[in-house]
């Protein structure tokens, strides 16, 4: 075995997969071999989540039964409900985000049982229960009344209405809704690695997905949607916006929601979600944002020839939704736990413990000396 250190991982291709393909080269991601774009304009959230933990789209029985058991799960204990209740409302919600899937670990029967029927169960289970709980922290910590879910709601309108009081128009719903889609799931990036690494040691389902928000919630992966805002925010208004481009990437700095590990052409979900930006900005009759999206996504192009990837319109997107900032990435989590689900259900079927090497650049062989020799 060669000593040559692959740092980040780079270009390891470490396991395969059946959920999802990224092909870089011609900007396509696929969910079990359907091409997102087609899946945002054909399909529900629900469609997708079905077909990404089950592996083929639901027919409409199907579906109305994994409707059926996502409803009856979504409701959360008096116990958890308290539980969000109580955290310090300084918390960031995606360390709030992480704690309530580890408190439904707690309460949940199954959850030593990694049979592939329990994991299933425990997936849905968690995908139904987390945004309840999550939701109950955007309303606790402002120091408004927790609304419980409401029968005969999608999840998305039933997402709105938790954390809103009312369901918003269909327009905005449906962006939401492709938002969903485009962030259900994207192969072996740092947090589904993450979720399968802890998988690989038989670990459970909450802990992997526990792990996996932990690891969502950096900056250079899913924390760049709440990053993008704060950027725009900071620009202020499109008058400013080119000078500020160019004076960040005249001091060399990152700009959050551009660039990306695989896609070097740009990612496959961004022109999708731009649309439905656009058509969030339009039924807000705010045009603020996009002219400053526009601007340093030319710049960022001509400049370094670096693409945006998909928290870059989302960010905003979120923002005009009425979504705070800080809730953009648990929001992406409500729509991962389906990915890593799937992943993790991978994993446990033909488990391999992930345990790479390291190449020790420490201190030679030294012999210890006595406290009073030292
Ligand atoms: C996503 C990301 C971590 C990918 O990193 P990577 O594959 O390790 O690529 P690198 O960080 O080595 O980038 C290669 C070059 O492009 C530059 N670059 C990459 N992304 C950049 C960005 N967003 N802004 C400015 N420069 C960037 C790097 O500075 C580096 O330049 P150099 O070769 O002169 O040092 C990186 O693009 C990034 O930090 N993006 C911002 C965070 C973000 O939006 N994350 C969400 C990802 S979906």
């Amino acid at each position: 075995m060669g000593d040559e250190v692959k740092k980040g991982l780079l270009g390891i291709v470490v396991d395969e997969t059946t959920i999802s393909q990224v092909m870089p080269d011609i900007n396509s991601l696929t969910y079990r071999g359907y091409a997102v774009q087609d899946l945002c304009e054909k399909c529900s959230f629900e469609e997708v989540a079905y077909l990404v933990l089950n592996g083929d789209l639901p027919k409409k029985k199907e579906l109305k039964k994994f409707k059926k058991q996502l409803e009856e799960n979504r409701n959360i204990t008096i116990n958890l409900r308290e539980i969000v209740k109580h955290m310090p409302k300084r918390s960031h919600p995606m360390d709030v985000t992480r704690t309530i899937v580890s408190v439904l670990g707690l309460e949940d029967k199954e959850t030593n049982n990694n049979s592939p029927e329990a994991n299933m169960k425990k997936a849905i289970r968690i995908f139904a229960k987390a945004p309840t709980a999550i939701a109950a922290f955007f309303r606790a910590r402002k120091g408004k009344n927790v609304i419980p879910p409401k029968k005969n709601l999608s999840f998305s309108e039933n997402f709105f209405y938790m954390c809103f009081g009312k369901v918003p128009n269909k327009e905005i719903v449906k962006a939401f809704d492709v938002s969903l889609i485009l962030y259900a799931e994207h192969s072996f990036n740092v947090s589904t690695f993450t979720a399968r690494t802890i998988t690989s040691s038989l670990s459970d389902i909450h802990g992997a997905i526990t792990g996996a928000i932990a690891s969502l919630k950096g900056p250079l992966h899913g924390g760049a949607n709440e990053e993008v805002m704060h950027m725009m925010n900071k620009i202020k208004k499109p008058e400013n916006a080119l000078k500020w481009i160019n004076k960040t990437l005249d001091k060399k700095e990152v700009v959050m929601g551009f660039g990306h590990r695989v896609y070097k052409k740009g990612d496959s979900r961004v022109p999708t979600m731009e649309k439905y930006f656009k058509k969030v900005s339009k039924v807000k009759s705010d045009k603020k944002f996009i002219k400053i999206y526009e601007i340093v996504k030319k710049v960022m192009i001509d400049r370094k020839n670096i693409h945006p990837n998909v928290d870059y319109p989302t960010g905003p997107t979120y923002h005009l939704m009425g979504f705070d900032t800080d809730f953009f990435t648990p929001i992406f989590v409500i729509s991962r736990i389906t990915g890593w689900s799937a992943h993790i259900m991978e994993q446990h079927a033909a488990n391999k413990l992930i345990r790479p090497l390291s190449k020790y650049s420490g201190p030679d062989h030294r012999k210890v000396m006595l406290l009073n020799q030292r």
